[in-house]
């Protein structure tokens, strides 16, 4: 890792936000301030994104470290109820976004639904958005007493200029494990997309919808699919769009990742297929309802189940990022704003690597990188 401390590197004590080092908001702030600065956001927009990821905490925010996680999120590893991505164009900066569980302070799965529509519905009148398609979707999604493993999570993808661009993420389990599969139908035709959900693959699961709110040039729904253990022709078959292009690239990232390529990293075969997905999700956004075909296909691999540590996986990002002509200085940089511990010494800071496919734009790879606030994953 390069060292290099930048003097950005003191933020969370700094006065830049109110809270301290060893609370769970003080810690996330620090590191969001340290990325902001890896991705050429200015002094101003960095204190206004700081300010709202502590405010999105709530309660939590101040919480103190040395206790347990403020709840069993299962948005990270260790319950952090933050995460970071940064997303990837050839020959620009990449931008930064935040994952985070607004009602991760709120007790039961229902009152975190509530603090989350709560602090979605204050994003929307702050920043002029409108929250119409999730309006028409809350009683689907928040019942009186909701099932599954989470009730709401937003992504705010951080750009110039302190407004940023909302995602609300909403659970398909919500009406009970055996009703999954019908609520997401369900959602979808409420949108408008009433031919969308038979376009979807095969899938073990569905974990997520979700919803792009505010200043999007092609606002999506995006539905999320779990695929337990998938062949690489597979995954790259499910990619519906630029079929021959996208089909060749998504196996090539699949192999990147699993450590099968032909760059001689050589990873063992799970079975006579190959190498399988562990877990892998594949995302479908639609984007227009005339057609009933996804526009955008998205394969995350979770790269942390591939691999011994975290320095083999940022090489095989680092790997995904040169094939794409994508600037992975800014990954390395990015991994110090968020740790000072050797890569080598934990496996999970890098969760997922996706290559995302939308139509009619070049690939785009996004890379998420654990806050690791309570705890690091020993190395296999
Ligand atoms: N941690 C959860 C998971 O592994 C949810 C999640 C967080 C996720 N960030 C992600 C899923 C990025 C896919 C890609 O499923």
């Amino acid at each position: 890792m390069t060292g290099g401390r930048s003097p950005i590197r003191d933020f969370a004590g700094s006065g830049l936000s109110r809270l301290e080092p060893a609370q769970l908001g003080g810690l996330v702030t620090g590191q969001l301030a340290r990325l902001c600065e890896v991705v050429r956001l200015d002094r101003a927009d960095t204190e206004t994104y700081v300010e709202v990821l502590a405010d999105s905490l709530g309660p939590a925010a101040e919480r103190s470290l040395a206790l347990p996680p403020p709840s069993p999120t299962l948005l990270s590893d260790d319950h952090t109820p933050v995460e970071y991505s940064l997303a990837f164009l050839p020959g620009s900066t990449p931008a930064l976004r935040v994952l985070l569980e607004p009602g991760c302070g709120s007790g039961d799965l229902a009152a975190n639904g509530r603090t989350g529509l709560r602090v979605i519905r204050e994003m929307a009148d702050r920043w002029n958005f409108s929250t119409d398609q999730l309006d028409r979707l809350e009683d689907l999604f928040f019942p009186a007493a909701p099932a599954g493993a989470f009730a709401l999570w937003c992504a705010l993808e951080l750009r110039p200029g302190g407004v940023p661009a909302v995602k609300v993420y909403l659970s398909p389990a919500a009406n009970g494990r055996d009703r999954r599969a019908e609520t997401v139908r369900e959602a979808l035709a409420r949108l408008g997309h009433r031919q969308a959900f038979d376009a979807l693959p095969p899938a073990d699961d569905f974990p997520f919808v979700a919803l792009d709110l505010g200043a999007w040039q092609a606002p999506r729904v995006k539905v999320y699919c779990t695929h337990e253990s998938l062949a690489a022709e597979q995954a790259g078959a499910y990619s519906r769009l630029a079929p021959d292009e996208g089909r060749d690239q998504t196996m090539g990232f699949f192999h990147t990742i699993a450590g099968t390529g032909n760059d001689g990293a050589g990873g063992a075969a799970d079975d006579a297929r190959g190498p399988l997905t562990r877990r892998a999700l594949t995302c479908h956004s639609f984007t227009e309802t005339a057609t009933g075909l996804p526009s955008g296909f998205t394969l995350h691999m979770p790269v942390r189940t591939y691999v011994e540590h975290d320095g083999q996986a940022r090489e095989r990002a680092v790997a995904v990022l040169r094939r794409y002509g994508m600037d992975s200085a800014a990954l390395d940089r990015a991994l110090a704003a968020v740790t000072t511990r050797p890569l080598s010494d934990g496996v999970g800071l890098v969760a997922y690597v996706a290559l995302v496919h939308q139509r009619g734009q070049a690939p785009r790879v996004t890379v998420y990188v654990s806050s690791e606030a309570y705890e690091v994953q020993p190395p296999r």
